[in-house]
This record gives structure tokens, sequence and C-alpha cells, in this order.
């Protein structure tokens, strides 16, 4: 048995992570938060945090020798990516053949990449995938909870009328309407009063500058700034940065013991610990959480976990598609970062749809409307356990995303139809006018009520528990994160009130 390092561990400092940590802090349970990436708080040589998205550098990817953006091409050139020097950088993209996985990377997990956008899910399509939750509950308290606590606002719909950074968006509603399509304007954890700030020359840009996908230097809520600060500030949660948690086992004495590889910058592996905790917390992600687990499983160091680990996993229906537009119809050469507007067709029983209206800043007028479309995709993929390279695999094939490229296409065929325009067959590679092989939105992998009880508490060990995207059943029907949140809150409430410390 190694010695207890902490009370509680927390693996991963994601939305899930976050909220476990904060949680626990105001408990009174001392807290240990380990994070495979780095702390984003030191300016580079160029005086800024994050990188450009336009001039990314080694901060941009995790330990890349070059950038692999989602929008690798424009024109069919290779004009996006760079090369850069292998790093912890802020974004991951994970490769498993038909399907890549971007992540975020550091202290904020998700929360430092994505584009801030924060709907809260149609009430009738959460219970449809989560129905044993309580709804009421969820919706009267959780979901608020979560909303305030991450920053959550709204646009000003003036500003957004009258706004150069948000033509794009509204040229793209123009197409939507014309075609009998309903928008809506969606929140977001950026602070709109900051980008108003930056519109009127009163603030340093970000969403106004490119900033995205590589780290927001301004303006953006991360939970850095949020939830962590506030258990930092319980004075019972440390973080610490650069700790990879490659294995869990029991320990005889009670509680777990985690294998812990420190890096330094450079990826080489600088120690090995093991830690032992009462009670863990697991919070690296769908793909970070799934394979400790199912490591944990097949290696027999868990040897009772549920089969349903590594279960059930789906990429909220994502898909990208472009359109090429009028040259009357102009979006604009400057672009927020944030979307902030959703053609919403969900209620389309025959064929459901929310697609956000993506910003594609390339400081040139280029006439092109971006959209990534979440859609309702029955398919789901599963996790194995690769011995040799001591992985997960996730096991999804091209076509079982056939049926959100056909969603997205009913969709789009009939703004093209109505607006007599066309797709944009050169910015994902291959030709092709749907990006079908990455996601932004992990679900999945260790299921509620499955892999877990009905509030993330794993299933054959006590203190063992789950509070990420793993927990939800690969669909969502809107972006993931507020969901998350509210989730995270909702398991932690009970735990911390039921479970024995
Ligand atoms: P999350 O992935 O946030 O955090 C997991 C953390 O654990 C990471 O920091 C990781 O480094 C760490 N970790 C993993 N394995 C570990 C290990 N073995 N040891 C230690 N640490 C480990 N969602 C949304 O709602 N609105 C949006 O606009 C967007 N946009 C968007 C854009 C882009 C580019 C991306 C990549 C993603 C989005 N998302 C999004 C998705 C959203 O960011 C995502 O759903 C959440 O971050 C998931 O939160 P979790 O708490 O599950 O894990």
């Amino acid at each position: 048995p190694a010695a207890r390092y902490a009370p509680a561990i927390v693996v991963g400092s994601g939305y899930g992570s976050a909220v476990a940590a904060l949680r626990l802090g105001q408990a009174g349970v001392r807290t240990v938060v380990l994070e495979m990436g780095r702390l984003w708080d030191t300016p580079g040589p160029d005086g800024k945090v994050f990188p450009s998205t336009s001039a990314p550098d080694q901060r941009s990817m995790w330990f890349r020798t070059r950038t692999e953006a989602p929008l690798a091409t424009f024109l069919w050139l290779d004009v996006v990516n760079r090369d850069i020097s292998p790093y912890p950088g802020v974004l991951d993209r994970v490769n498993y053949g038909d399907m890549s996985v971007y992540v975020g990377r550091g202290v904020g997990g998700g929360s430092l990449v994505n584009g801030g956008m924060a709907p809260t899910p149609r009430r009738s399509y959460f219970s449809e995938v989560l129905p044993q939750v309580d709804a009421d509950e969820m919706y009267g308290t959780y979901y608020p909870r979560a909303r305030a606590m991450l920053g959550v606002n709204s646009i000003d719909p003036d500003w957004f009328e009258s706004t150069e950074w948000y033509r794009f968006a509204r040229i793209s509603r123009k197409h939507a309407q014309n075609t009998g399509l309903k928008t809506t304007f969606v929140p977001n954890v950026y602070d709109f009063g900051y980008m108003r700030r930056e519109a009127a020359g009163t603030a340093t840009r970000s969403a106004l500058a490119g900033e995205v996908i590589y780290g927001n230097n301004h303006g953006k809520k991360s939970v850095d700034k949020t939830y962590l600060a506030a258990a930092l500030g319980t004075g019972n949660v440390t973080i610490e940065t650069m700790q990879r948690v490659v294995a869990v086992r029991q320990d005889p004495a009670g509680g777990y013991v985690l294998t812990v590889r420190t890096s330094d910058v450079t990826g080489k592996v600088t120690q090995v610990r093991e830690l032992g905790c009462d009670r863990l917390f697991l919070g690296a992600g769908s793909l970070g959480t799934t394979e400790i687990l199912l490591r944990a499983r097949e290696t027999g160091a868990l040897p009772a976990l549920s089969d349903r680990v590594g279960r059930n996993w789906g990429t909220n229906g994502n898909i990208m598609t472009a359109r090429a537009n009028h040259l009357w119809d102009t979006v604009g050469a400057n672009q927020a970062t944030m979307p902030a507007l959703g053609i919403d067709d969900w209620d389309n029983a025959a064929n459901p749809v929310f697609a956000e209206i993506a910003p594609l800043p390339m400081g040139i007028e280029h006439w092109i409307s971006m959209y990534l479309a979440i859609t309702k995709n029955p398919e789901r993929g599963h996790f194995t356990y690769d011995a040799a390279t001591d992985s997960a695999r996730l096991q999804w094939t091209r076509d079982q995303n056939a049926p959100s490229v056909a969603a997205a296409k009913n969709l789009f065929d009939r703004v093209n139809l109505r607006n007599f325009t066309m797709y944009r067959y050169d910015l994902f590679g291959e030709n092709k006018a749907f990006a079908d092989t990455f996601t932004y939105h992990p679900l999945g992998g260790c299921v509620l009520g499955e892999a877990t009880d009905g509030y993330g508490r794993v299933k054959g060990y006590r203190g063992l528990y789950v509070t990420d995207g793993s927990l939800v059943p690969g669909s969502l029907g809107v972006n993931p994160f507020v969901t998350i949140t509210a989730l995270a809150e909702r398991n932690m409430e009970r735990i911390l009130a039921e479970d024995p410390r």
C-alpha cells in the first residue's frame, strides 16, 4: 500500500473535475487535482499566454511536429497547418482510425480551447437520453447552478444586428429563413460585454483577433477562472500539473492507489509515483476516464468493473459543412470566433438537426458559410484495450457516421436549393462537403446507470466515481459542457450527502 497522499484525488481538470474539486473543497475534504497538461498562466516570448490561430507555434498542440487543424485546407491547398516543435500544447487531436477526437489539455481541459457555446438541451430530449435522471431537479436546480457558476451570458440582440463581427451569422440566418428554418441565439461563456469593448477598441482583442481552439487570451470564462479558482479559494484544493494518471488499483488497507507519471515539457518522464487516496474522482474526459477504467479492468487491477465500461460512446452527431455564397452575400472579413446563433430544427422529427453557425475568421472576404451540425445518430462506438500499446482503441467505422452525414445533407440540401447556392468541397480534405471524421463532442464510455450507478458511483467499487462527459450516452442534441457541469453538480451533491468520508 502507498502512503495516503490526500483524502480525495480528482483526475483531470475539465468541467466535471472542476465541479468535483470545488464541492469537495467546500465540504472540507482535502483534495489534490492531477492534470496531465500544463497551467496556462505564463506569457510566452510574444507576451501572450496562447498562440494566435493564424500563426500557431509549439503552444498550439499536444506534442506534435505539425498542427492538425480541423479545417486543413483552403482551395485544396494545405495552407492552414504549420510545423511546430513538440511541446505540451493546449489542443490535442486523438486519432483512432476513422474517427479523430479533439480535446483540451491543461488546467481547465476543454474549456481552454472550445467555442464557449453554452446551450441547455431540450428537456424532452434530455429525458430521452437520460430517463433515470429527475429532469425537474436538473432544470430547476442544477442547470441554473451550472450556468451561473460558468458565467453563461447572452449577446445583446441590437449589437448582434449592427456589428460587422456577426455579419457572417446574419447571412446564414437569412438563408435559413428563406428555407423556412428557425434560428436561435446561443448563450456563451465568452463575456459579450468584453467583446463589445474589443470592437470599440477599448480592450485587447481575443475573440475579435481570431482566437479560439488554441486558447483565448482574454474574454473567455474557462473553468480555471471560475470553478477551479473557487476551488483553490476554499484552501482545501491543490492542483498538480504535468501529472498523467496511468493506473489505478485498490489499496488492501482501503481506498485506491494511483500510478502517476510526471513529465517535463519535452515529454520526458521525470518521475513515476504511487499516490494513495480514500476517494477517487475520475474527470479525465470521455477518452481519458474510459481508458483508465478499461485498462484497470483488462489488466486485472480492478477486475470487478462492469462490462459496460468502454461501451455506449458517441460523437454527439457532429458533422461540419460549408456553403459557398453568392458574391453579393458577403460574410465579412471581420468575424468573431465565438458562435452566437444556431439553426434549430431539432423538432423536425424526421430529420432533427441543431446547426451552429460557425465563424471562419480569415481576415479576408471568402463568401463561406460554415456550420457545425449536431445530428441524432443512433450509432455507438466502443473501446477495446490494446495490451501492446497499453491504450484504449475506439471501435468506430466511417459508415457509422453515415446517418449524421445524411441528416446534415438533408438540411443543407434544402438551404442550398432555396438559395441557389452550393457546398464547398475544398475545406475538409478529400474533396468532400461534409467533415465526418472528427468530433469535438466525445460523449460516453462510462455511462450513467450502466458502468456507474445513477450518480456516477462506479459499479463494483466503493469510493470510486466518474464525474465527466463519459457519463453521457453519446448524444445530447446540443453542445455538451453545460450538461456535463450540471450533471456533475447533481451527482456531487448526492455523493457528499450520502457517502461515508
Ligand atoms: P475535459 O476534456 O474538459 O477535461 C479532461 C481533462 O483531463 C483534460 O484537461 C485532460 O488533459 C485531462 N486528462 C485526461 N487524461 C488524463 C490522465 N490520464 N491523467 C491526468 N489528466 C488527464 N462544448 C460546448 O458545450 N460548447 C462549445 O462551444 C464547444 N466547443 C468545442 C470546441 C473544441 C475545439 C473542442 C475540442 C471541444 C468543444 N466542446 C464544446 C466540447 C467540450 O469542451 C467538452 O465536452 C468538455 O470539455 C468535456 O468536459 P469533461 O469534463 O468531460 O472533460
